[in-house]
């Protein structure tokens, strides 16, 4: 980790419990039985929400059985839709414990725990003894985790022959440089933003195949400018289910994600590789 930082300066992961208000005030009361297909509507830490996890599926082509492992997996919001729709069995990684719990606790809600297993671990250290997954997939965490060739190398070696992973990340922009490198950090818990090309040498380097590669800035930040402009204008509905300082906490997060793409201080990625040798 870089000095310093701590994975709850990042605004947006202030309130583990705050979907499960989200869900009260959406009818389901603490306990009651949940669908995925209504949950991921709230559930994903990510742009595009599920439609981003449907075209992870359909791009490596999960199916039913099938090991999944998603590294950071927030409240599990994508290993359930994943599990959901395919009955893929899925490994929720996830580094803080309130939202492995929060998580854990929905997956359970929604009858999905014989598909959804959720651990709470750092990537960096779990240990997965010889197990080799067919799938690894991870949304908007990677760049949070330090050592990036370290991890990168580990994911290969999880991964089985002709298995495939599907990747959205932070990177840095063109304009990089030009930012207040220790805000920008702190701000999103910034530990390995790389920028696009080291991104993708690095994954050829530790044995991968690039099948497809996106570059997400201009997508990112009209999806990004959006949210920050529906999220003020339910300010009075969240204010009151969440509280003015959580709503502060969120507007915070959301204009400086939206500056970060609007200076080109960040941009994004998505990609797809396959592992075709041992
Ligand atoms: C932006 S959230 C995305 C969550 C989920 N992938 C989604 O899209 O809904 C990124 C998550 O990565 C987790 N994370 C950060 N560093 C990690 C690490 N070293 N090991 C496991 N998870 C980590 C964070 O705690 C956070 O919940």
């Amino acid at each position: 980790m870089l000095a310093n930082l701590n994975v709850k300066d990042m605004k947006l992961y202030a309130e583990a419990d705050s979907i499960v208000a989200e869900l009260s005030a959406l009818g389901f009361g603490p306990g009651t039985t949940l669908d995925f297909n209504e949950v991921c509507k709230i559930d994903q830490l990510h742009y595009h929400g599920a439609a981003s996890v449907q075209l992870a599926i359909d791009a490596l082509a999960i199916k039913k059985n099938a090991s999944v492992l998603e590294i950071g997996a927030g409240w599990g919001g994508p290993s359930r839709f994943i599990a959901g729709k395919t009955e893929a069995k899925v490994t929720a990684l996830e580094l803080q414990s309130d939202f492995n719990s929060v998580g854990e606790s929905i997956t359970e809600r929604c009858g999905l725990n014989s598909f959804v297993t959720h651990r709470q671990d750092d990537f960096l250290q779990a240990e997965f003894e010889n197990f080799k997954f067919n799938h690894v997939v991870s949304w908007l965490a990677l760049y949070h985790i330090p050592k990036r060739e370290f991890f990168t190398k580990k994911i290969y070696n999880l991964v089985s022959l002709d298995g495939t992973i599907f990747i959205e990340d932070l990177i840095q922009g063109k304009a990089y440089n030009d930012a207040d490198l220790a805000s920008l950090n702190k701000e999103l818990f910034a530990n390995s933003l790389v920028d696009e090309s080291s991104y993708l040498n690095g994954l050829i380097a530790a044995g991968f195949e690039i099948v497809s590669t996106e570059n997400m800035a201009s997508d990112w930040f009209a999806f990004t400018s959006e949210r920050l402009n529906i999220f003020l204008t339910n300010k009075e509905k969240f204010t009151i289910l969440h509280g003015s300082d959580a709503f502060q906490a969120k507007k915070h997060f959301y204009s400086k994600i939206v500056g970060f793409f609007a200076t080109s201080a960040i941009s994004g990625i998505r990609l797809v590789a396959k592992k075709n040798k041992v």
